[in-house]
């Protein structure tokens, strides 16, 4: 066998970057994987500032005092990771438009540090687990704008299918950065020692079934019938199956972590409050979905269909999001049939 053990061949991101643009894009400038970079960088600087959160000198923990444009308190670190995300993304030159969750408008690079990627971006995903030291995380989407586009808003209301590229990075007890260009799924690990992201999890797939399901469970009075039943059927499984278990972090970034790896499913429905769901579609439906996708599992919406297809109407929309492996998501889809 080759001699390619990880301890001797430390795969980082940018390498794993480059080779994909090789396979898919042999005249490709390595603008891409310069963005990606960037992103990497932003993510190490949110790792370190979570791993010292709350010590001395490092005032990240509490409330910043203020409340974005979906009316949610927001943390000193959703917006300290909305900086540090701007600044590394805008300093590349590669980029047009940025869209994160912390701000109401679009944000339009100026012409001399313009390029031609949109990112769309949730600097800081589960505010509310913060400062229980519970698992955080950054998701992001990257579309490139339409040929001769100097960057519009029409750049970044496209569905998720557009998307050139979609990540996440997981702050949990490792921080994780899972990846897809397009051509299926890799996963990186931290290496605090490094400071390197390195290949762990090479073209990830995941479970067509799994034994777990994802929700807010609180929410149980004000679901839709076709929630209802799928729910009802996971806890006492027609025929005296074996139950699913129930776990909910709270972090969709964790919550799809733990799907991805596992299987199951997790779920975001409409209900009698959010009637809308409560997922921005933009910079966590999407990715998301992405990501999903590409390790061979399923992502839809209340009317069945593929999320990733759903137009935008508005960069900050929302969307009920089902996502997971493909047959437990089939279940979901045979439940909303069934109640027409
Ligand atoms: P954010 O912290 O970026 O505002 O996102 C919170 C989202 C998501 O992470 C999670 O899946 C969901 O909110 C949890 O909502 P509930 O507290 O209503 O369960
Ligand atoms: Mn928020
Ligand atoms: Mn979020
Ligand atoms: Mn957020």
């Amino acid at each position: 066998p080759p001699n390619r053990t990880p301890q001797t061949d430390p795969f980082t991101l940018s390498a794993w970057v480059l080779s994909q643009q090789h396979l898919t894009a042999p005249n490709a400038k390595g603008r891409l994987t310069v963005l990606l970079n960037a992103i990497t960088v932003g993510c190490k600087f949110v790792a370190s500032a979570v791993r010292k959160a709350g010590l001395a000198g490092n005032d990240v923990l509490g409330m910043a005092g203020s409340s974005n444009v979906q009316g949610e308190d927001q943390k000193k670190l959703d917006l300290v990771a909305n900086e540090v995300f701007k600044n590394v993304l805008a300093r590349t030159g590669q980029c047009a438009v940025l869209v994160t969750e912390e701000e109401e408008e679009p944000i339009f690079i100026r012409p001399e540090q313009r390029g031609e990627y949109c990112v769309v971006f949730d600097p800081l995903d589960g505010s509310s687990n913060i400062d229980c030291g519970v698992s955080i995380g950054t998701i992001f989407g990257i579309y490139k704008v339409a040929p001769g586009s100097e960057g519009s808003l029409a750049d970044v209301l496209r569905p998720g299918r557009d998307m050139v590229a979609a990540g996440y990075c997981m702050y949990g007890s490792m921080t994780y950065l899972m990846l897809s260009t397009g051509r299926g799924v890799s996963g990186f690990t931290l290496d605090p020692s490094l400071g390197e992201f390195v290949a762990t999890h090479r073209d990830l797939v995941m479970p067509p079934r799994g034994s777990i399901y994802s929700i807010n469970e609180g929410n149980a009075a004000m679901w839709d019938a076709a929630t209802s039943a799928y729910v009802a059927e996971k806890k006492r499984p027609p025929g005296g199956g074996k139950p699913y278990s129930l776990r909910y972090v709270g972090s969709m970034v964790a919550d799809v972590h733990r799907t991805l790896l596992y299987g199951g499913v997790f779920l975001y429905p409409a209900d009698a409050k959010n009637t809308k769901g409560k997922l921005r579609l933009l910079y966590e439906g999407y990715p998301m979905a992405y990501l999903i996708e590409q390790a061979g599992g399923r992502a839809i919406d209340e009317r069945c269909e593929r999320l990733l297809l759903r137009e935008p109407e508005d960069i900050h929309d929302r969307a009920p999001v089902y996502l997971g492996s493909c047959e437990d998501v089939d279940d979901i889809e045979r439940h909303y049939k069934e109640q027409g």
